[in-house]
This record gives C-alpha cells, structure tokens and sequence, in this order.
C-alpha cells in the first residue's frame, strides 16, 4: 500500500474519522456551519407545518428488489427515492401521494452527468431529510444521517447487495471508492472491472450499488423509528473549514489550509 493509499485510509477510515465525529457534533450545536446555524433556525419543520414527513418501517430486502428494479427506469437518485416513497405512498399515503419522484431522474451519472454526488447517496438525503428533518442541534437530523450515508458510502465494498434475479447473472467485482462522488466511483470500478459505461455490467453493478443504499437507508430508518439511532454523521466544512470529504489527500498532495474568517470585534458600548 502507498503511502498515499495510507494517508487517506488514516483520514476516511481511521481515528481521524472519530476524532472528527465529536468535534463534528460540538460544531453542529454551536451552530458553526451556514446551513445549521441559527440564521437558518426559522426553516424549521413546525414552521413548515407538513415537514417532516410520517415513516413506518420497511423491510430493506424488499426496498433493495425495488430499488434495484427502479434503476433501469429512473437510475439511482429516483430510485433510491422510489424504493422507500412508493413503499410509504401504500403504507402512509398522505404526502407521499404527490411527490413527484420522477422528476428525480436528473440524479442521473452524478446529477445530470457531471460525475459530481452518487446520485444514490443524493436520493439518500432527500429522504432522510423529508422523514427525519432538519432538526437543529440535535443528534436526529435528516442531514446527519444524510452525511452518515456518504460515510458509508465511501468505505463500502461496492455492490454490496446481490439481486433476486440480477440482469447480469455473474458476480461483479467489487471496489470501494474511498468517496461519495459518482466519477470516483464509477471510475473506480470501471478500471477494476475494464467495462466501459454503457456496458451491461457497469448499469448492473450501478444499479446494485443502488440497491445496496436504499438497504442501508431503510435500516438506519428503522433504527431511528425504533429510537435507537445514534447517528455516526458529521459535516465536514464545520472540522475543515471548507465544504469538503474527509480524506483531503485523495485529491491534494498535501492539505492546504482554507482562509479563515475572522468577525470583526463588536462595537464597544
Ligand atoms: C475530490 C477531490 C478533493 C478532495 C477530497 C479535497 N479537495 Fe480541496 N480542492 C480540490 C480541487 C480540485 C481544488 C481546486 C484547486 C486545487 O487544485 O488546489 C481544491 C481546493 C482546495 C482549497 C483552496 C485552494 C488551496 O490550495 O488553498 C483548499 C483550502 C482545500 N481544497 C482544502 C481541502 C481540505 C482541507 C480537504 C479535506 C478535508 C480537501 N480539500 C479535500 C479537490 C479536492
């Protein structure tokens, strides 16, 4: 293993990740990031009135055949939203009803192709903000288990999950991506695996990957809906300063410091 290879284990992977999780949380309570201060408090779901959103609990094997079948209509943002909504539309009805999920299909190759977010891990957090909401402060936020997800995500040995009846009946490699990012997740595996994008293998494994999210999504769900959930999610531009994913070095040779922002000193009275 390199040392590079080393250097980033020990940042995605390792005690870094810990020693960021308090940290993180600390920085979350005192409001660090734009997002979860208390600028943003008044977007709260009671002041919202129809957010967040009713759940009951669903069983991630069969969320995961939804999930995996959905792909080949809506690929993995949509059908990560469709595995769990069309579930909740039967069970809960309400909101669920009129949720457009199709319009979800932009997700698509990391949001309209750019390779930026998994779009499975995007559909991931659109979920779990509309059930859990952006409660501030405390440890059940929708964007902490959110965030959670993208962790996951990262360290996974991908396609975790094995279809019923997979389109592609042979076993796919497997690769973690040490990121969230559809390029370096894509791009990862097509090297491992030498298929090009539009083979039927890198779709199968892509919507396998995809199965495998909306199975984890549905247990972290449950967790909570049980009230054991103790969320291993942080946001990482409150510990870095910079929106960023935790292992600096997969990018950058060395990790640059981001300018910091210093307010200026109250008036005095
Ligand atoms: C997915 C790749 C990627 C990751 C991961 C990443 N960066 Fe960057 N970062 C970039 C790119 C590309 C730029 C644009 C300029 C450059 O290449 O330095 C940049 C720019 C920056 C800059 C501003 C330019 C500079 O050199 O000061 C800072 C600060 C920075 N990153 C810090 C971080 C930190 C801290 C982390 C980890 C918490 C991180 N980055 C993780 C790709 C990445």
């Amino acid at each position: 293993m390199s040392e590079k290879d080393l250097s980033r284990r020990g940042l995605i992977f390792g005690a870094g990740k810990l020693a960021v999780g308090a940290a993180g949380i600390a920085a979350l309570s005192s409001g660090g990031f734009g997002l979860l201060s208390n600028a943003n408090a008044g977007v709260t779901p009671a002041a919202a009135g129809t957010w967040p959103w009713p759940y009951e609990k669903l069983d991630p094997a069969e969320t995961a055949e939804i999930a995996y079948n959905e792909w080949y209509r809506l690929f993995c943002g949509g059908a990560v939203i469709s595995s769990v909504f069309s579930q909740l539309k039967e069970k809960v009805g309400g909101p669920y009803k009129d949720f457009p999920t199709d319009a979800f299909i932009f997700l698509e190759g990391g949001v309209s192709g750019w390779g930026t977010v998994c779009g499975s891990n995007a559909g991931a957090n659109i979920v779990t903000n509309l059930i859990i909401g952006p409660r501030i402060g405390g440890s059940e936020t929708g964007m902490l288990m959110g965030s959670e997800m993208l962790q996951w995500y990262s360290e996974a040995n991908m396609p975790i999950y094995m279809p019923k009846e997979p389109k592609v009946k042979e076993e796919l490699p497997k690769t973690t991506s040490g990121s969230p990012l559809c390029h370096v997740s894509v791009g990862t595996w097509m090297k491992a695996s030498g298929k090009g994008l539009k083979s039927p293998e890198r779709k199968d494994r892509c919507a396998r990957v995809t199965a495998s999210v909306a199975y984890h999504l549905v247990e972290l769900l449950n967790q909570w809906k049980d009230g054991k959930y103790v969320t291993e999610g942080v946001v990482p531009a409150t510990i870095h300063g910079i929106p960023a994913q935790d292992n600096c070095m997969s990018c950058h040779d060395e990790v640059p410091s981001p300018p910091v922002y210093t307010p200026p000193p109250a008036p005095k009275a």
